[in-house]
């Protein structure tokens, strides 16, 4: 697929005011994009970057909300790259805890329909604008984490999605990017032991950013992720074994 500049591109980025988000618009700003739309939920907490550069353009949010996308869809007609970023995670539940289907709810929400609002609202955009899409994953969509057990649901249907709309737009020549993220020092992650490597934010994305450059379908950003990919490929039964250890055994059958 054709790859795409980030200088002079015209970006949006889901999830800007904190994590990977903010640390995107960062990236983008220094690698010359002309204008990046950085959305948030709660767009108050995008004035720092708004603040710091002109080319920031905050814009109100909530990716589990279609018409939201749609109406970000009609404020910028002009992008060419929209990053897929905000995510959320419960850690500590497997799916046997009665947290788990409100959970498993709450994340799907936001992992895989938010990303089917965007690329529902904004395919038309990319198409006329021969722009790319990058969706932000996790490397739970590999490999499935007991204690992440819904949010690793959620990214695997995720990565499926993905590879769908990648499908859809192979034909118009448009790059549909799956990022797998590792462990990263961000909120989210906060309380996830099995992340012994924390990278900065920064790092995965800076590495988002070149792997969009490149044209990689497949952008591994970090060791973690890059750690996942190879267990999986060398030997997905032991993989499927790699987060036994941190399980608390199951409930009482009584
Ligand atoms: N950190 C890691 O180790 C790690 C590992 C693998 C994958 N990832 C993925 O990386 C992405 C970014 O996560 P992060 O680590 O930067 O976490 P983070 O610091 O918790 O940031 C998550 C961002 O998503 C936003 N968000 C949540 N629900 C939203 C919604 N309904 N609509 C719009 N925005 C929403 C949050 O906004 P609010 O401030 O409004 O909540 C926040 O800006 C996620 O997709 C995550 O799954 C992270």
């Amino acid at each position: 697929m054709t790859p795409l500049k980030i200088d002079g591109c015209v970006a949006l980025v889901t999830g800007a005011n904190r994590g990977i988000g903010e640390a995107l618009v960062q990236a983008l700003l220094q690698g010359g994009a002309r204008k990046v739309y950085a959305t948030a939920r709660q767009p108050a907490l995008l004035e720092p970057l708004v603040a710091q550069d002109p080319r920031v353009v905050p814009l109100a949010l909530d990716v589990s909300r279609p018409e939201q996308a749609q109406a970000a869809a009609q404020q910028a007609s002009d992008v060419t790259l929209l990053i897929n970023n905000a995510g959320i995670a419960h850690y500590g539940v497997t799916l046997l805890d009665d947290a788990a289907p409100a959970n498993l709810q709450e994340e799907l929400d936001v992992n895989l329909f938010g990303i089917l609002h965007m690329f529902r609202a904004f395919w038309r955009v990319i198409v006329r604008n021969q722009g790319a899409i990058a969706n932000v994953l996790s490397g739970a969509a590999l490999q499935h984490n007991a204690m992440l057990g819904t949010y690793s649901c959620t990214k695997a249907a995720a990565l499926s999605m993905t590879i769908g709309m990648r499908t859809l737009l192979r034909e118009r020549d448009i790059l549909v990017s799956s990022v797998i993220v590792g462990g990263v020092d961000t909120r989210l992650a906060k309380d996830v032991p099995s992340f012994a490597l924390k990278t900065p934010p920064s790092v995965v994305a800076t590495a988002i950013l070149a792997g969009i450059e490149q044209g990689e379908e497949d952008i591994d950003t970090d060791p973690g992720a890059l750690a996942t990919r190879a267990r999986v490929a060398r030997n997905p039964k032991k993989a499927e074994r790699h987060h036994d250890i941190r399980l608390r055994g199951l409930p009482a059958l009584d």
